[in-house]
């Protein structure tokens, strides 16, 4: 990828476009415009509240990473959606059970309940749990994501957007494995229009946002745009991608422990994993294929980042087991539990138990807004393809083809900032620090 030679001025409105308006997505509008109007703050946002270091330690320069790189307001944002089932922003916030109702909902039903949204592209095939009404109909799926691309510049026209960035919020779909249909940009199009049983809805978006030239983020563990047309696709017409799964709750934890026992070469001989959710994530998820797809994505992570190939006696014989159950009296405060045993000098064991109460879709909102803010950067600074650098924010980075993905947490984030210098001409901070002592 070159060095951005200049980055186009973050100017007029950039609409954020986001298929599934359910508990995340609610959350993130109402928190980006609870912010705009001064009733809450946007924390874990990096993109709003993180400071960058920039030259020596002792030139004292950390301003915040919004006045370093030129970022769209939050004031530019607009909201466009697409879901299955028809709720306005408001009615659907008050279902999902995030945000408390008269505390931060009501002062802003004007705003949320504006927002309707589209008609989508959707079938019980790909997520079982769900029965939708507001459903678009068409001959084949090429005419779907026809549809997708029109409604697109629709949106774009009627709100008056200088660009655009879709985020993908809906829900997990079953586990499809790339196939033949997805090597080149013609078999996939030929798959539409046959109807191929291994195009889901989630790449009719994704193929949609490529041909408009929208950036796009996966917040799911969906194939989506996750396959070789796609890179092929985003890379030559200079579109940024990046997903999948957004790293939030038990995933996140375990990607900040993990790099911690690897560090000080500590042993691990078991990771469980366990969780109660009763959001309509979780029942989405209480069907095994759908649970599939989120497994393979939660599973990945320990493996690449404790590497138990290179380090055989100590990670060579984990046993890591996930479980997600369905539990409807938590809503959406999960409790996650994690029992760890590790074992240090001489091979004695210990045990580490997590138990995380904590709230997917306020971990997740904050991670909506910095990839649309980051996305739409990474797009005017002229850099398509796969954005590596955003790994950060998810459970199955993308990667190019043939590279081991980067899970630790502190090498993500490190990158993450690297790259912000590097989009600026400035130097990266290598923390090696030699010159201090000269
Ligand atoms: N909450 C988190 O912290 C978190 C973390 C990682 C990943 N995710 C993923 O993000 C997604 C959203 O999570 P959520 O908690 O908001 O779930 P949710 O069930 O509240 O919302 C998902 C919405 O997507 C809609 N949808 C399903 N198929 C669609 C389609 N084809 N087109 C448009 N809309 C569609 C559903 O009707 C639903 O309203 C899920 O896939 C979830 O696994 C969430």
């Amino acid at each position: 990828m070159k060095q951005p030679s200049e980055i186009k001025p973050a100017k007029g409105k950039l609409g954020v476009l986001l298929p599934g308006f359910g508990a995340v997505a609610t959350t993130f509008v109402a928190g980006v415009e609870a912010a705009r109007r001064g009733l809450a703050k946007p924390i874990g946002s990096l993109t709003q509240m993180q400071t960058i270091r920039l030259g020596k330690r002792t030139d004292n320069n950390t301003p915040l990473i919004k006045d370093f790189v030129p970022l769209a307001g939050l004031e530019d944002l607009v909201f466009g959606t697409w879901d299955p089932i028809p709720d306005d922003g408001y009615k659907s916030a008050v279902t999902a059970g995030v945000l408390h109702k008269e505390q931060h909902l009501d002062p802003i039903k004007d705003f949320l309940s504006g927002i309707k949204p589209m008609p989508a592209a959707f079938s019980t095939k790909y997520v079982k749990k769900l029965e939708g009404t507001n459903v678009k109909q068409a001959a084949n799926k090429k005419e779907l994501a026809e549809a997708l691309r029109e409604d697109i510049r629709k949106f774009k026209a009627d709100n008056k957007c200088d660009r655009l960035v879709m985020v993908w919020c809906g829900s997990t779909e079953i586990y499809v494995r790339p196939s033949a249909v997805h090597e080149t940009l013609e078999a996939f199009e030929k798959g539409m229009v046959e109807d191929h049983p291994d195009i889901a809805p989630s790449q009719l978006y994704a193929y949609a946002a490529l041909m408009e030239g929208v950036p796009y983020a996966n917040g799911a563990p969906n194939l989506s745009a996750d396959f070789g047309a796609f890179e092929t696709l985003a890379r030559e017409k200079g579109v940024p991608i990046c997903g999948k799964d957004f790293k939030t709750g038990q995933t996140l934890m375990k990607t900040i422990l993990a790099p911690g026992f690897k560090t000080r070469m500590l042993g691990l001989s078991g990771w469980f994993s366990t969780n109660i959710l009763g959001n309509r994530d979780g029942e989405v998820l209480d069907d095994p294929e759908s649970f599939k797809t989120k497994e393979v994505s939660k599973l990945g992570v320990l493996e690449h980042i404790l590497q138990p190939e290179v380090y055989p006696e100590l990670y060579g014989n984990m046993y890591h087991k996930v479980r997600i159950n369905y539990y409807p009296p938590r809503g959406d405060n999960k409790e996650g539990w994690d029992n760890i045993d590790i074992f240090g000098w001489m091979g004695y064991p210990m045990q580490i138990k997590v138990d995380f109460l904590c709230r997917d879709s306020i971990l997740a909102a904050p991670i909506v807004l910095d990839l649309a803010l980051f996305l739409d950067l990474a797009s005017r600074a002229g850099m398509g393809g796969i954005q590596e650098w955003l790994s950060f924010y998810f459970k199955s980075p993308q990667t190019a083809p043939g590279l081991y993905p980067e899970h630790d947490i502190f090498i993500q984030h490190w990158k993450l900032k690297n790259t912000l210098r590097w989009m600026m001409g400035e130097d990266a901070v290598t923390h090696l620090g030699v010159e201090y002592y000269d």
